[in-house]
């Protein structure tokens, strides 16, 4: 009888893990384009943070098709920055008998348990472009050069400002990433390396003050945060016709709510319109970089980022070593994670085409040309 109870309540588990899994938090995409090998019979869990932005619906459909391609079984799930969905759907990965896991963190260090159940179960954990924090149950981070991305922002602004040779003083505002994601810290740290010192020199100047990370980071990399940020930094410290000549963003979706909060306060482009930097390489980033409403935006391509990861996969569920190119950067507060880092490339007017039409990123019609 006892057993009998036993066996119903595993049942009834087991059903509602599966339902679970179907309907649970955030959203499931089982369709992907490209060739399924036939199924090597392992299966592997990639669970992404948020398809509100185009990277990661990218990443998410690199991934997935490029695993399917050497026969893996993919369970692709995006939690919608939803921190407590992504814990479900990583628990959920476990149970249905995950392999590898491949994660792209909403908040860096929110997974600790539900990774240390993957360790306790021997899955090996895979870090996708964010790191994994304050976990020992991290084995390999894949992933771009985060300082590198900050350098290429802050480099780009010291060249188009002419700050080398001395110009100024140039009114600027600063934006940064998620607090909870330590990309965010890496860029910022990249970029204020370059640029610190010409704020110092008064070449830079910032009217509303604000340039400490607590004060400039955005949760979540919310557009709708940082327009309403933009707009309160444009009454607060512009309405007197002050000139705004920057506006440093890492992100173009944060870029896309700077230019909203400008467009709102009259601003115009090719008249008083601001320098906006960004981050990815968005589709409508680029449209945007070629209407001039944004300057610049660092491109990583996601293509390259998935071989990287899915090589990484195939390594550890081989019981081999896979490729690494840094030991020492990515300390997670319990370990230096291995990783491997993608090159990251500024692109402007001056050579999207060249990065992401010839490279076919994107098709020249989807950027109306
Ligand atoms: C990624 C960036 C992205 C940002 C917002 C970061 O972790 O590295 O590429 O722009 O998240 O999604």
């Amino acid at each position: 009888m006892r057993n009998l109870k036993k066996i119903l309540a595993l049942l009834m588990t087991g059903i509602m893990l599966v339902l679970a899994a179907g309907c649970g938090g955030g959203s499931s995409t089982s369709s992907g384009s490209g060739t399924k090998a036939p199924s090597n019979g392992k299966r592997v869990g990639v669970a992404m943070p948020t398809q509100s932005s185009q990277r990661w619906i990218q990443d998410g459909a690199n991934m997935k098709q490029k695993l399917e391609a050497l026969g893996y079984e993919v369970d692709l799930q995006y939690a919608e920055d939803d921190v407590q969905a992504q814990v479900s759907q990583i628990e959920n990965m476990i149970t249905n008998g995950a392999n590898c896991l491949v994660v792209a963190s909403i908040d860096s260090s929110a997974l600790v348990n539900a990774l240390a159940q993957a360790k306790a179960n021997n899955i090996p954990v895979i870090a996708y472009d964010r790191l994994l924090m304050d976990t020992d149950s991290v084995s390999y981070y894949a992933t771009f050069d985060n300082k590198g991305v900050g350098t290429l922002i802050g480099k780009y602004v010291e060249k188009k400002l002419g700050l080398a040779e001395g110009k100024g003083p140039y009114n600027v505002e600063f934006f940064a990433g998620s607090p909870d994601d330590n990309n965010a810290h890496f860029l910022n740290d990249g970029l204020f390396e370059v640029l610190k010192p010409y704020i110092d020199k008064g070449q830079l100047v910032v009217p509303s003050g604000q340039t400490d990370f607590n004060t400039i980071c955005t949760l979540r990399w919310s557009q709708e945060t940082a327009q309403k940020r933009m707009e309160d930094i444009i009454s607060g410290y512009y309405s007197n016709g002050k000139k705004l000549d920057a506006v440093i963003s890492p992100f173009d979706g944060i870029s896309y709510g700077i230019a909203a909060a400008l467009e709102g306060a009259g601003y115009q482009v090719g008249t008083n319109w601001p320098i906006i930097t960004g981050q990815d390489a968005e589709l409508m980033a680029t449209k945007n970089i070629i209407s001039g409403k944004q300057t610049m935006t660092v491109f990583k391509d996601t293509r390259i980022l998935a071989d990287k990861c899915v090589l990484m996969v195939q390594a550890v569920l081989e019981g081999k070593d896979p490729e690494i190119n840094d030991t020492k950067s990515y300390d997670n507060h319990k370990l230096i994670v291995p990783s491997y880092l993608c090159t990251p490339v500024a692109v402007d007017k001056d050579n999207y085409q060249k990065e992401l039409v010839d490279s076919n990123y994107y098709k020249a019609a989807d950027l109306g040309l």
